[in-house]
């Protein structure tokens, strides 16, 4: 990939839950420092391949039947979630999942447990959390029950971030948002990636997703139909129609356009079905 260190490679890989296959043959490639996105509608399979990255597929049921998933060159496959983490990868689960009655201080507590540093690799993953996010600071000592929804992704984000990743796996955070709250969360995604963290961002929000990442999969039912570079897909007339909302029909031209310019897409046509 001309020289491009890639932080995570999953290759051909296919999950399911008992009879259901969920991911059939997806590959992937997030390069180190890169903001990757996900595009896919409701069940299309994202939060299977997160799960599967992070190793907690077997914690819902399901389980991955081939397929390998790398790390920084190393593999993953057969490895407990914990590991996963303490090789630098964390994930921040579908709907936030904060421990509610837990307050917001030991929430990020526990973000840390899985984390490979020491003390002050701890305190420093504090700081940087708190300087993201200043109102969890301020609201240490709340129970996290009691934050807004984005409040809530923020310590989701913020939890995830404690054990000091490399690569961060974000499910859909911009679920449920106000359109202030999830342009917010997108702002201190491009600040954590910026910092130095990978993302991979699955989402249905493809106009918030297109815009912080370079390159783009799209995924349905279980299968890459589409990838790119994300500026190739914002402009392709089929992202556009699909994921985009666009219906006017001079802009679906324009977008017609553009793709052809952009040869770089890749797309799996109904071969393997
Ligand atoms: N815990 C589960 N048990 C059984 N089937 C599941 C489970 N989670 C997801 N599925 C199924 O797997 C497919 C992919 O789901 P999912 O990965 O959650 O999609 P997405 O995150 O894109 O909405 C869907 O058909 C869904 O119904
Ligand atoms: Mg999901």
């Amino acid at each position: 990939m001309g020289g491009t260190a890639l932080a995570l490679e999953v290759a051909d890989l296919s999950a399911g839950y008992g009879p259901v296959r969920a991911l059939r043959q997806v590959s992937l490639a997030v390069p180190e420092g890169a903001v990757v996105t996900v595009l896919g509608g409701n069940g299309a399979g994202k939060s299977t391949l997160l799960r599967a990255i992070s190793r907690t597929l077997a914690f819902h049921g399901g389980a991955v039947t081939s397929g390998t998933v790398r790390f920084g060159g190393r593999a993953l496959d057969g490895l407990a979630a914990d590991r996963v983490v303490a090789a630098g990868v964390s994930q921040v689960p579908e709907g936030r999942q904060v421990f509610a009655r837990m307050t917001v201080e030991d929430n990020l507590r526990a973000g840390a447990l899985g984390g490979s540093g020491d003390r002050s690799a701890k305190a420093a993953a504090l700081r940087r959390v708190h300087e993201l996010f200043p109102v969890l600071a301020d609201r240490a000592r709340q129970p996290a029950g009691l934050l807004s929804g984005g409040e809530q992704q923020m310590l989701a984000v913020g939890r995830a971030l404690m054990a000091g990743p490399r690569l961060l796996l974000l499910d859909e955070p911009s679920l449920g948002l106000a359109p202030l709250m999830a342009a917010r969360i997108a702002d201190t995604i491009r600040e954590i990636n910026a910092q130095g963290t990978a993302v991979l961002l699955v989402e249905q929000n493809a106009a918030l997703a297109l815009r912080l990442a370079s390159e783009a999969y799209v995924l349905e039912v279980g299968e890459v139909t589409l990838s790119g570079p994300a500026a190739a897909l914002a402009a392709s007339d089929e992202v556009r129609r699909r994921y985009l909302g666009v219906v006017d029909e001079d802009a679906a031209a324009d977008a017609a356009d553009a793709a052809t310019a952009h040869p770089a897409l890749s797309r799996w046509e109904e071969a393997t079905r």
